[in-house]
């Protein structure tokens, strides 16, 4: 179980989280949506020791992750992976030795295994003949997928993924989609999925918070957040420029 209670981070004078608390059950996928800049990236961040909070507490499987020393966040971050809101791949490796490389330094695992893992994990992002080539010659949408397929790769009990279909077309959003599914269903791996993407949250989410203001204004399931009456988690969900308005005639 992942659960962050009373969460406050702030940088400089800008609070960013006052209050943040939310609990993610085994094998769910929670969704959390909010406004740009609201703070979702740096709740993520907390979760894998990248970022440590002012007050509050971060809890992995019942472990406080700012206790944890450099090398047990390293351990923490072989069961919790973290597909990065901007790929993050390294230019100067091809996609599988980008692969290889979390595995060799978050696993024990030998040459063999490790080529096994690179190979499987391609072939779970459809992503079958890629393992040569560089980040530099796939699409952004590909690209995506790479970093998925580096995250699955480690087999993780968790999974953090950071706007997987921000700036895809809708078919490599729906890709994603089901890979997304297919990770919760068949593996059984639990999810933070942070998006803009309704449509997306809707389908792949056991459950929508959203984060408002530093906190989490409504934590719902798929339906009571659609159906939801309150005017800031509304206007969200319908794309609407202000509170007070309804939709202007064209
Ligand atoms: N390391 C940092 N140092 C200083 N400020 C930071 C840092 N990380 C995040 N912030 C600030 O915290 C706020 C929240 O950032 P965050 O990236 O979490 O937003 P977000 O909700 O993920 O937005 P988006 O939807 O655009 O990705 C922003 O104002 C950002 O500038
Ligand atoms: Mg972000």
């Amino acid at each position: 179980m992942i659960a962050l209670r009373d969460v406050y981070k702030s940088f400089g004078p800008k609070r960013v989280l006052t209050g943040f608390s939310l609990e993610v059950a085994e094998g769910e996928t929670m969704v959390i949506i909010g406004f740009s800049g609201s703070g979702k990236s740096v709740v993520l961040k907390h979760l894998i020791g990248l970022l440590v909070p002012d007050r509050g507490d971060v809890l992995v499987d019942g472990v406080s992750v700012p206790t944890l020393t450099r090398r047990e966040l390293y351990a923490l971050r072989a069961r919790i992976a973290y597909v990065f809101q901007f790929a993050a791949l390294f230019d100067s490796m091809t996609i599988a030795q980008n692969i290889a490389m979390g595995l060799r330094r978050q696993t024990e695992l030998g040459a063999a295994e490790i080529d096994g893992r690179v190979r499987e994990s391609l072939e779970l992002v459809d992503l079958p003949d890629a393992g040569p080539l560089y980040p530099a010659e796939l699409s952004g949408g590909m690209r995506k997928r790479a970093g998925i397929a580096r995250a699955i790769a480690l087999r993780p009990k968790y999974i953090l993924y950071d706007e997987p279909t921000t700036g895809l077309d809708p078919v490599t959003s729906a890709v994603i989609d089901d890979l997304m599914l297919r990770m919760q269903r068949q593996l059984g791996v639990t999810s933070i999925v942070i998006t803009h993407d309704m449509r997306s949250a809707y389908l792949v989410g056991t459950r929508i918070a959203m984060l408002y203001e530093g906190r989490v204004r409504q934590v719902g399931t798929v339906h009571e957040i659609q159906h939801t009456t309150d005017p800031v988690v509304r206007q969200f969900i319908e794309g609407r420029a202000s509170l007070a308005a309804t939709a202007a005639p064209a």
